[in-house]
C-alpha cells in the first residue's frame, strides 16, 4: 500500500465516512446497513471497524474506505482518495509531496484539465452568444417552446451562429479538436457546431462535457451531438443527472425521458427528478449510476416510441439490475415537454397511472388472437424472467396466464427456455462487482476454504483476547494473528502427514504461500455469528481447534483420495512392488489419522 494511502486510512474512520453517505447500524462487532450498491430490503452490507473494510454479502462488493468512495461517488482512485484525504486533517503538504507521478500521468491529467476549462468557456461563449441581441429569434423560438430565461441561464443553453470560424477567432488551442469542437479537413480547421441551439452536457459534478445541439426550428438532422472525447463517454452520461441527484434521492424515484426538451421542461416545471438518455439506448452503465440514488424508475415516453424492441431490451435490463419500472405514456402526438406546457393536470394524472412495464406490455396487447398473443409474449417472457423477485415473477406470470387465458404451466414452461437461452445476454451484463476469481483454485477449493475458516477463528478468537480496536492493513493479518497461525501450520508441516502430503500432492504447498491474506467474506460471516452470543473465551479456543482438525481432515481424506487412485492402477498393471507401497503408505495415513 502507498504509504499516503495507509497514513489516510490511520486517520479517518470507515464507519463515519459511509455513514455520511448511507444509515448504518450497529451489529454485534460491525455495523450493518442496506447495501446501496444492489436493491434489498435487509441489510447484508456489513462494515468493520476493526479492519477498516466493507463487505456486502448480498452482491460481493467488498473493499476499503477509498474504494467505497469511488464506487459510491463514481470516481477514479484518486479522486475518490482525494476525497478522503479531505476528511483526514492531513496537512495538504502530504497530499502535493504524493504527486510525484509519472510524467506521462501528470501530462494526461494536465491535459483533462485544460480541456475541462476550455469546454467550459466554449459553452460560456456559446451561450452569451444566445443572448446576443441579433439572436432575438432563437431565444423566440425557445422561449415560445416554454423555456423561461432563467432555466436557458441553469443549464446555460447557447447558440453557434451560421459561421465556420467564430469559436477558431475566440479560442486558439489544439485541445479544441480533442473536445470535439472543431474539426478539421485538408489541413483546414471549421467549427462543428454551426447555426444550431447548444444544449451542454454535463458530468455528475456538473462540468460541461459535450454538447447536443439542436437545429434552429425544423431540418436535418435535427441533433448533433458531441463525438466520445478525453472529457465524454456517451454510454455513461445521463443528461441533467448531476442537477437531478438530490432530486431523485427527495422523490426516491427518477424520471427517465428521451429528449432534450422534455428533461428542460420536467425540470423547469418541478420535476427536478429527470434525466435523459439524449438520444442512446439505456446502458448498463446508466443504470448502475441510477442505482446509487434510487431502486424506481419512471420512465416517459411519447406514444409513438413506447414498447418498441429496443425499449424492451432497456426495460428488461433495468429490471435485471433490480429496479422497479413504471412507464408512463403522452397521448398520441404529444411529448412530455409539449404535454406540460398544454396541460400540467394530465400530465400528473398520466404520471399517477403509470403501471408497472409488465402491465404495459399487457395492456398493449389488445387482442387474444394467437399470433397477437405469440408476439406479445416474446416481449413480456423476457421481461419476466428480468425480474429479481420470485414473489413478482410468479404475480406476474399468473397475470399473464390470465389475461391471455392461457395456464400458468405453460408460460412456466416459456420461461424456462427462454431462460435456458439467455445465459449468453446474461453473462454480457457487466455488473461492478468484481467476483475475484481469477486464478483457478476449484482443485483445492475445499482445503483452501477450511484453511481460511481455521485462519479466520485464529483472528477472531485473537479479537476477543484484545478487545481494544486497532486498525490494520486492510489485506493480511496482524503479526499476532499470523504468528498463531504460523504455529498451527507449523505443527502440520512436522508430521507424517506433511511427508505424505509432499509426496502425492505436493502443488498443496501453494496454499500455505498466503498464510497471512485475510478472506473478509468468511471473517466477516464468522463475526456476524459468533459475536452475537455471549460465548467465553474458551469457547474461541476450541473453535479453533476443531476448525484446526478439520482442516487436517480435508488433507488427509484429499490424499487417501490420491493413494487410492494410484493403487487401483497399480492393481490393473499388477505393479506387486507399488501396490505394496501404496498400502503401506494407507496403513501410516489410518496410523496418523487415529493419533
Ligand atoms: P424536440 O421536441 O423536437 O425539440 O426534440 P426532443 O429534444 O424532444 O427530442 P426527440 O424526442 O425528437 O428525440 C429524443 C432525443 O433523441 C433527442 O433529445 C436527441 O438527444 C436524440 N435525437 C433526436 N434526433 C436526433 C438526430 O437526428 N440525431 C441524433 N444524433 N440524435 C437525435
Ligand atoms: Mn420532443
Amino acid at each position: 500500500m502507498q504509504p499516503l494511502v495507509k497514513k489516510i486510512k490511520e486517520r479517518v474512520n470507515i464507519v463515519d465516512i459511509i455513514g455520511s453517505f448511507i444509515k448504518v447500524d450497529r451489529s454485534g462487532i460491525n455495523h450493518k446497513a442496506c447495501c446501496p450498491f444492489h436493491h434489498e430490503k435487509t441489510p447484508s452490507f456489513f462494515v468493520s471497524e476493526q479492519r477498516q473494510t466493507f463487505n456486502c454479502f448480498g452482491c460481493g462488493v467488498k473493499g476499503d474506505v477509498v474504494e467505497f468512495v469511488k464506487l459510491y461517488e463514481h470516481l477514479d482512485f484518486k479522486d475518490a482518495l482525494r476525497y478522503v484525504f479531505d476528511k483526514s486533517g492531513l496537512p495538504e503538504s502530504d497530499w502535493q509531496q504524493n504527486q510525484e507521478r509519472s510524467s506521462q500521468d501528470i501530462k494526461a491529467d494536465l491535459d483533462k484539465k485544460e480541456a475541462q476549462d476550455i469546454f467550459e468557456k466554449v459553452v460560456n461563449i456559446y451561450h452569451e452568444y444566445i443572448l446576443h441581441k441579433d439572436n432575438g429569434n432563437i431565444l423566440l423560438y425557445l422561449t415560445n417552446r416554454g423555456l423561461k430565461i432563467e432555466t436557458i441561464n441553469i443549464w446555460k443553453i447557447g447558440y453557434s451562429p451560421n459561421t465556420w470560424q467564430f469559436i477558431e477567432t475566440k479560442i486558439n488551442s489544439t485541445l479544441l479538436e480533442k473536445v470535439g469542437i472543431v474539426k478539421s479537413k485538408d489541413g483546414k480547421r471549421y467549427d462543428f457546431f454551426r447555426d444550431r441551439i447548444i444544449f451542454p452536457i454535463f458530468d455528475i459534478q456538473g462540468h460541461a462535457i459535450a454538447i447536443s445541439a439542436r437545429i434552429v426550428d425544423q431540418g436535418e438532422p435535427k441533433y448533433l451531438n458531441s463525438p466520445d472525447t478525453i472529457l465524454f463517454n456517451k454510454s455513461e452520461t445521463l443528461y441533467g443527472l448531476d442537477k437531478a441527484k438530490e432530486g431523485i434521492r427527495k422523490f426516491k424515484y427518477a424520471i427517465l425521458v428521451e429528449g432534450q426538451m422534455d428533461l428542460l421542461l420536467c425540470h423547469q416545471e418541478g420535476f427536478n427528478n429527470t434525466v435523459a438518455t439524449s438520444g442512446t439506448a439505456l446502458t448498463d452503465k446508466h443504470l448502475q449510476m441510477l442505482r446509487r440514488y434510487t431502486n424506481n424508475l419512471m420512465l416517459l415516453y411519447d406514444a409513438d416510441k413506447a414498447g418498441l424492441n429496443a425499449t424492451v431490451k432497456a426495460w428488461s435490463l433495468a429490471l435485471k439490475y433490480g429496479f422497479e419500472v413504471k412507464t408512463a405514456v403522452m397521448p398520441e402526438g404529444e411529448d412530455p415537454a409539449s404535454l406540460l406546457l398544454k396541460d400540467k393536470k394530465k400530465f400528473m394524472q398520466i404520471m399517477k397511472n403509470a403501471t408497472h412495464v409488465i402491465d404495459f406490455v399487457i395492456s398493449q396487447s389488445d387482442n387474444k388472437s394467437r399470433i397477437s398473443t405469440k408476439t406479445s409474449l416474446e416481449k413480456i417472457i423476457p421481461l419476466i424472467a428480468s425480474l429479481e423477485s420470485s414473489i413478482d415473477k410468479e404475480f406476474f406470470s399468473k397475470k399473464t396466464a390470465e389475461f391471455f387465458e392461457l395456464s400458468l404451466d405453460n408460460i412456466n414452461t416459456e420461461l424456462q427456455k427462454f431462460s435456458q437461452s439467455e445465459y449468453r445476454y446474461l453473462d454480457t451484463i457487466d455488473r461492478t462487482i468484481d467476483k475475484n476469481e481469477s486464478h483457478d483454485k476449484t482443485k483445492y477449493a475445499v482445503i483452501d476454504k477450511a484453511l481460511a475458516e481455521f485462519k479466520s477463528l485464529v483472528y477472531i478468537y485473537n479479537q476477543q483476547l484484545n478487545t481494544q480496536v486497532k486498525h490494520s492493513e486492510s489485506q493480511t493479518f496482524d503479526s499476532d494473528t499470523t504468528q498463531k497461525i504460523d504455529s498451527y501450520i507449523n505443527e502440520y508441516k512436522a508430521s507424517d502427514l506433511f511427508k505424505l502430503q509432499q509426496e502425492y500432492i505436493p502443488d498443496l504447498n501453494s496454499v500455505f504461500d498466503t498464510i497471512d491474506v485475510i478472506d473478509e467474506h468468511i471473517i466477516f460471516n464468522f463475526e456476524n455469528i459468533y459475536t452475537q452470543k455471549k460465548v467465553d473465551l474458551d469457547f474461541y479456543k476450541q473453535e479453533v481447534d476443531i476448525s484446526y482438525k478439520n482442516f487436517v481432515q480435508k488433507i488427509y481424506t484429499m490424499i487417501y483420495q490420491e493413494i487410492q487412485n494410484k493403487l487401483k492402477k497399480a492393481e490393473i498393471i499388477k505393479d506387486t512392488n507399488l501396490i505394496h507401497k501404496y498400502t503401506q503408505d494407507i496403513n501410516i495415513l489410518w496410523q496418523n489419522l487415529k493419533k
